[in-house]
């Protein structure tokens, strides 16, 4: 049965933290559970690695009561509403329809999956069982991002025509590093160009109706820096660019007919906008800083979101819909596909 959005297929959590299970005890799942820590809205309840030893000692690190050695028994356990999935990209999807099979909500992080069909067939299956998931596309929650939506909306810089972001890191080659790693979803568009590419997709909107790319691989094979042009079927146009090769500043910019929005280093967690106006003319009548600092590492925002979303019991988040995660892993596919790079997804993830 597909969900209604005014009929909640399951109960709302409410008038209790969200008991928040998490797969993947690396880098990013201590920093996110950092910021949960100091959340009336959810707390850590258990924590799943590979090894019992690893999960046990997240665990006392980050105060979950429970701890457990393999992923199933977390997905098992009654007391966790949501998950949160910080594996290795090409280790989402298995886990991830796992997790949807067992009824769990889910927040799963960026890149959602390696492939556009692995995203796809994780969507259907939380649509058809009626459980939420979100991308944990943090971008999208960062006050100073929504600054900017509401200042775009309200017509700020006129009428929107283009607009850009970059994100790279000097990575050096490392075929064991998960950035380069093959086997983990390594390369530069899905770890960077993820950022970049839903920034074009928040703004324009959609699929592009035709995208060019250009790039280079690395030793290995796998995408070591790219650039995109997406064009819109109106002529509205975004540039994204990424790179393992090159520390590129991590800059964004929403350009309109009547000024531009600029979002300094680095855009992906932003703690200021710049809006610039022309008022139409040729030179710039006004700049004005506008700063919405975030709370926490920046983390707190997206889980704000799912914690939100589960108390008013719906599936998807407004803010970040499957769609457009499914728009950008579509973009990001494209993208690799041209630069001659496959990816498939680990069925022995769980
Ligand atoms: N939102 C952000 O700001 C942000 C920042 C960094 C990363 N990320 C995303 O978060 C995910 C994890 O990144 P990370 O930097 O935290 O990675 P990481 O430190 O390597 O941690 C990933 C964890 O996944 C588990 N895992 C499961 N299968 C694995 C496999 N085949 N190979 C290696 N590890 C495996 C490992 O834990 P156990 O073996 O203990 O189970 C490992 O500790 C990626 O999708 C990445 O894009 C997001």
């Amino acid at each position: 049965m597909t969900a209604s959005p005014s009929t909640p297929a399951y109960a709302p959590v409410v008038d209790r933290p969200v008991r928040w299970g998490v797969v993947g005890a690396g880098r990013i799942a201590a920093k996110v559970m950092g910021d949960l820590a100091g959340m009336p809205g959810g707390r850590l309840h258990a924590v799943a690695s590979r090894s019992a030893d690893r999960a046990r000692a997240f665990a006392d690190e980050h105060g979950a009561p429970v701890s457990y050695g393999s992923y199933d028994e977390l997905l098992a356990d009654p007391d966790v509403d949501a998950v949160y999935l910080a594996t290795p990209h090409r280790q989402h999807h298995a886990v991830a329809l796992a997790a949807v099979e067992a009824g769990k909500h889910l927040l799963v992080e960026k890149a959602f999956t390696v492939t556009h069909a692995g995203a796809q067939q994780v969507v259907d299956a939380a649509r058809a069982r009626g459980v939420f998931v979100m991308e944990a596309m943090w971008t999208r929650f960062q006050p100073a991002v929504g600054r900017l939506r509401e200042l775009v909306a309200d017509g700020a810089v006129g009428e929107v025509r283009s607009v850009r972001a970059d994100l790279g890191l000097r990575v050096p080659f490392d075929p064991s590093d998960r950035l380069w790693d093959p086997a983990q979803g390594g390369g530069a568009l899905l770890d960077l160009g993820v950022y970049p590419v839903a920034w074009l997709q928040m703004v324009l909107g959609g699929t592009p109706a035709s995208l060019e790319v250009a790039g280079a691989t690395g030793p290995n094979g796998v995408d070591a820096e790219s650039t995109v042009l997406w064009r819109t079927e109106d002529g509205r146009h975004g540039v994204g660019t990424c790179s393992l090769l090159s520390p590129l500043p991590g800059q964004a910019a929403v350009f309109g007919t009547e000024g531009w929005i600029e979002v300094p280093p680095r855009f992906h967690h932003p703690d200021r906008v710049v809006l610039h106006r022309t008022g139409g003319g040729r030179s710039v009548e006004t700049s004005e800083e506008v700063v919405a600092p975030a709370t926490g590492t920046g983390y707190s925002h997206e889980l704000d979101e799912v914690h939100r979303c589960l108390a008013a019991g719906l599936t998807e988040s407004p803010t970040m819909p499957l769609d457009d995660t499914l728009a950008v892993m579509a973009v990001l596919e494209q993208a690799l596909h041209a630069l001659g790079v496959h990816h498939d997804e680990d069925p022995a993830a769980i």
